[in-house]
């Protein structure tokens, strides 16, 4: 960097500690006021912008060295030059001078959400959609859906809420869960709660769905990781570990950790899942080892490494983290991964191999490879597979856990960098005129007959079958963040902001490329709000990942023995 641009990198760090002191300050419309470096961006170019904004210390999150990671290391952009159209993607401003309308509106929707108990927030409703004939379980505070809000109340400085839910849920938690006369493990988190007001009492009183309630009674395995998760985002944002060491913390991580670290006949790291047990609480075929759930477990445990006590008790639970995440990371990266290469050697293989010696360990037979997937695979790119099991690979590709394998590093960086390739490569497919599609593609006929027992809400492209979800919004710009790639999230953002506050923010779009607005989908559908104002708040101040992302440790690297996009 030359002495001249030294002297704008050094005017713009300044600029940036004197805002950094004002970050409880909130500006108009409940956002931070973030404006001052547009003139002092437009002098620098690229790499000083990244490296100036990676370098940067916020000052809340100085104070959470102790953590397994710093915060900024949580923000790696591997290559900024790498681009569909030769562009960085940090050309335009970073720093947005006039907050789009849309962002006032999400705002105010967001608020509106809010769920009190005794006078404290403690969550925000799924959707606020009076129009809506049946309500459903939508007026109750899901765990997975708070945490867009909850990042979106944390970037804002507003930590409270999420305070406030974290012990609301843990206080769940201890509750004696059954469904009919079985009783359900002690670290089981709920899927949803509801905070029932007696007006003529003048008293607050709170039901929980374990999913005792829920349609279908699935399990809400992934509401566990969630509460995990959000509560190191938690602590890396506002930097009070009290919470988390809190002792009733650490025995509700505890709980939730000896779910899912028991031993048991498992011959696979993975965690074994009912269909059902995660964003796609239906039955959609995602029973077995679903990608979903296993990058949540990784990032949870991750997330748990870096929280717990070294106590006794603590350092046993340390210990089996670690031995996990080794031999998961090793799991995913070889047999969950999925690329050109590694897709002509399955379509390769030979079958019916047996010792330890098999090329073709889980005996997929090259017959089960669909035919969409042979002209999807593009040359360059990659991604996990769904789901892995003897004889059984769901070859279909799943937004959510390919963004959560990015950010809590389960996919090396070379994988990382292949899964944002391919979904700049099949951009029409996979984002088409809405972002994101929950899964690609969509299962027809037969096929959706057996697999979702004919379910009328799950047919082709709608749904959980292939619709498209504007909650998704939010882990696709963290992903292309943390990956030097936001472009790819700005076409995204441009994409919701031609038509979400318009169509009444909905809950999912139909159609091959999300052109309607879903069948039953709910307007007012509080992770379609908070998620499009993280996306926002995140590109305007990339640190912001840094809550929900985290660097590769340096003994997972992998040997890898099989195909790789890379070379
Ligand atoms: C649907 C979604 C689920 C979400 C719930 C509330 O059931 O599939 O992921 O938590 O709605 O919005």
């Amino acid at each position: 960097m030359d002495r001249q641009k030294k002297r704008v990198v050094l005017r713009a760090v300044n600029s940036m500690s004197s805002l950094s002191t004002n970050v409880e300050q909130k500006g108009v419309q409940g956002m931070r006021a973030v404006n001052s470096l547009c003139s002092i961006s437009s002098e620098l170019d690229d790499s000083d912008l990244l490296a100036l904004l990676l370098d940067r210390p916020r000052v809340k999150l100085e104070r959470n060295n102790s953590y397994d990671e710093k915060s900024f290391n949580d923000l790696s952009l591997y290559d900024s030059a790498h681009s569909l159209d030769g562009r960085s993607g940090w050309e335009t401003p970073v720093f947005s001078m006039n907050p789009h309308p849309m962002v006032t509106e999400a705002w105010e929707a967001l608020r509106r959400s809010q769920v009190y108990f005794r006078g404290q927030p403690v969550g925000t409703i799924a959707a606020y959609d009076h129009a809506s004939e049946e309500v459903l379980n939508y007026d109750q505070v899901f765990v997975r859906d708070f945490v867009p809000s909850a990042l979106a109340f944390l970037m804002n400085g507003e930590p409270e809420i999420v305070k406030n839910f974290l012990l609301k849920t843990l206080h769940i938690q201890g509750q004696d869960k059954r469904i009919d006369r079985f009783k359900l493990g002690d670290g089981a988190m709920p899927a949803s709660f509801k905070v029932l007001h007696n007006p003529i009492k003048k008293t607050d009183t709170i039901i929980a769905d374990f999913g005792e309630s829920a349609i279908g009674r699935v399990a809400p395995v992934d509401s566990g990781f969630w509460w995990i998760i959000l509560l190191r985002a938690y602590t890396k944002s506002t930097g009070d570990h009290s919470l988390a060491e809190r002792p009733e913390c650490q025995k509700g991580m505890k709980l939730i950790l000896s779910l899912c670290l028991s031993e048991g006949f498992d011959t696979f790291p993975t965690l074994l899942c009912a269909d059902g047990c995660s964003m796609i609480d239906r039955r959609m075929g995602v029973y077995g080892y679903p990608i979903e759930i296993q990058a949540l477990f990784f990032m949870a445990l991750r997330s748990a490494l870096s929280m717990l006590k070294q106590d006794t008790e603590g350092k046993e639970f340390m210990d089996k983290i670690v031995k996990r995440l080794h031999a998961m990371s090793f799991h995913m990266r070889s047999y969950f991964w999925l690329d050109f290469q590694q897709l002509n050697d399955i379509y390769r293989y030979k079958t019916e191999e047996y010792s330890h010696t098999a090329v073709n360990k889980f005996n997929v037979i090259p017959d089960s490879i669909p035919d969409w997937l042979l002209d999807f695979m593009p040359l360059r790119g990659g991604y996990f597979v769904g789901n892995v099991s003897p004889a059984h690979m769901d070859f279909r590709w799943f937004a959510l856990g390919n963004c959560i394998a990015v950010l809590a590093s389960l996919a090396t960086q070379e994988q990382s960098m292949a899964i944002m390739d391919l979904i700049e490569a099949r951009w029409e497919e996979l984002v088409g005129e809405m972002p994101l599609k929950i899964c690609y593609p969509a299962m027809e006929s037969h096929e959706w007959r057996i697999v979702t027992g004919s379910d009328p809400k799950n047919i082709r492209w709608s749904y959980h079958n292939g619709g498209s979800w504007p909650v998704l919004l939010w882990l696709l710009t963290a992903a292309s963040i943390k990956t030097g790639r936001p472009q790819i999230a700005r076409r995204a953002i441009d994409l919701a902001e031609a038509r979400l506050l318009k169509d009444g923010w909905p809950e999912y779009y139909d159609g091959k490329s999300g052109r309607f607005i879903g069948k039953q989908a709910r307007k007012f559908q509080t992770w379609s709000i908070a998620g499009y104002l993280v996306a926002k708040m995140m590109m305007d101040d990339p640190t912001h990942v840094g809550m929900i992302s985290m660097e590769e440790e340096k003994h997972m690297k992998p040997v890898l023995n099989r195909s790789s996009s890379w070379t």
